[in-house]
């Protein structure tokens, strides 16, 4: 009698195990299928080809263009993936902890220590603008 107790007992333990994890592996996977449809995401962005010489910032990106030099980077912060929004004294410069980025990209002040990523684009003429696509959020 009590070993069937203990079976019984191991049976219950197995079968809450099974209930419980199963439906926790599920969630799981759902949580990581979201998240990576939401890396996915993409946004086109369109920047008007007159846009002025100097240094700029647009929607999600950071755009820098001397004349025939153009220069796209996304606005996510290497540090911390703050979005930077503001120029100041020759710098694209973050609003959270003040990392300061070159025109060209890279770090001129931490705590960031990796360049800012640059973004490929496309020149549409037919609409006169300039299209960046991005991934997900900035
Ligand atoms: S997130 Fe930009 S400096 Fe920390």
């Amino acid at each position: 009698m009590t070993a069937d107790k203990q079976i019984t007992r191991k049976k219950f333990f197995r079968y809450s195990f099974y209930l419980l994890t199963f439906p926790l592996i599920y969630l799981w996977a759902k949580l990581i299928e979201e998240r990576e449809s939401l890396i996915d995401t993409k946004k086109l962005i369109k920047i008007p080809l007159d846009l002025p010489n100097g240094a700029s910032v647009y929607d999600d990106v950071l755009i820098y263009k001397q004349y025939d030099l153009l220069k796209i980077f996304s606005a996510s912060c290497t540090h911390l993936g703050c979005k930077i929004n503001k120029i100041d004294s020759g710098n694209f410069v973050c609003p959270c902890h003040g990392s300061k980025y070159l025109f060209n990209g890279e770090v001129s002040e931490g705590p960031a220590y990796k360049s800012l990523k640059q973004l490929d684009y496309k020149i549409d003429q037919k609409e006169k603008v300039i299209l960046v696509e991005i991934n997900g959020k900035v």
